[in-house]
């Protein structure tokens, strides 16, 4: 081997971790969910310097989410995924899709939270404290354009269906239903951070690794 040509394989071996393993997830700070006045995106606190607190607590928490510190919408009014073609029955947002849209259905305050004396005061959110409507980020109450989320998915639902796999296959363990085995917002997007550089929230570093666990194709 030529120096010039050990050089190079030390430096593909010094690399190969970066680029052959499990893809590492961002830092929640570098993201727009790090929601303190340290944070990266437009909305952030305006003096408020704790990052979990938008969505977490020690205290006076909802039981609707892991230490849950933020107010959620009613259900009721979502209009959701809906087509001839497909088995599946989504209900009301539940489980991890209702503390989303806690925030992304753009009716309550990003600094709604629980047991803090107040909401946390906000910069460039809408009129209320909310997402302003005009953003992506604000999904509204209508979800029949997003991926079907907060149904069941089990073998009933597969068997006779090629194009999906019964069960899920992620050795990660990044994509997953939840535990009382719904889909939810949570099987594509990690609320704490992203394994894509272009995907927001991603599970996994590319899009097409994320469907596959449930969808042939
Ligand atoms: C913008 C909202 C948001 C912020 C900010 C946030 N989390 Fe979470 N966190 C969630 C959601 C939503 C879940 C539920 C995920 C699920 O059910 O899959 C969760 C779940 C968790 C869990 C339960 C285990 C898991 O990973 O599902 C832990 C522990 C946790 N968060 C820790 C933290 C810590 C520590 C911080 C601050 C560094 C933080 N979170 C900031 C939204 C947030
Ligand atoms: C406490 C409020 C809050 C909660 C709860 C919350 N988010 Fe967000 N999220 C935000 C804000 C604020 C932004 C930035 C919006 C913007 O600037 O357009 C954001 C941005 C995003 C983005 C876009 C990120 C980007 O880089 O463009 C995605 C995707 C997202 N959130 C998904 C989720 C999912 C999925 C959940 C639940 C697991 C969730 N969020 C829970 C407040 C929240
Ligand atoms: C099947 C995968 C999948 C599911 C399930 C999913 N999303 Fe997304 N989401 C995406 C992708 C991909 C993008 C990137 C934008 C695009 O290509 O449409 C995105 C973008 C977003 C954004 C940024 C706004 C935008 O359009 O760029 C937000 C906020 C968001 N998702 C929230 C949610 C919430 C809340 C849920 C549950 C109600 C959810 N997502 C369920 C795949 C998903
Ligand atoms: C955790 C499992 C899971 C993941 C991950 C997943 N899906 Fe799905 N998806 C389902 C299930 C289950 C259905 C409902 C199928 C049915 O009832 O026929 C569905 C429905 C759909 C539909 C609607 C089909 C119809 O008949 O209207 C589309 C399109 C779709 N998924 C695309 C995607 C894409 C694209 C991704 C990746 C970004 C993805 N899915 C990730 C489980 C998943």
């Amino acid at each position: 081997m030529t120096t010039r040509t050990a050089v190079i394989a030390s430096i593909v071996l010094m690399a190969a971790p970066l680029w052959l393993g499990a893809a590492r997830r961002t830092s929640i700070l570098e993201t727009k969910h790090n929601l303190s006045s340290s944070g990266k995106g437009e909305i952030k606190a305006l003096s408020e310097t704790r990052v979990c607190i938008f969505c977490h607590s020690s205290h006076n928490t909802s039981a609707e989410g892991p230490l849950w510190n933020h107010e959620t919408t009613a259900p009721g009014k979502f209009k959701m995924y809906e087509r001839s073609t497909m088995e599946a029955k989504p209900e009301q947002p539940n489980g991890a899709t209702k503390l989303c849209l806690s925030c992304h259905d753009g009716t309550i305050a990003v600094g709604a939270v629980l047991g803090h004396g107040g909401p946390i005061a906000m910069k460039s959110t809408g009129a209320s404290g909310e997402i302003p409507a005009g953003k992506k980020s604000s999904l509204g109450t209508d979800l029949s354009g997003t991926h079907p989320v907060s149904f069941k998915y089990g073998q009933d639902l597969a068997v006779g269906k090629t194009n999906l796999r019964w069960p899920p296959v992620d050795p990660e363990g990044d994509v997953k239903l939840d535990a009382d085995g719904y889909v939810q917002c949570t099987i594509c997007h990690d609320p704490h951070g992203s394994r894509s550089d272009k995907y927001p929230f991603w599970q996994k570093s590319t899009f097409g690794q994320v469907c596959q666990v449930c969808h042939a194709y």
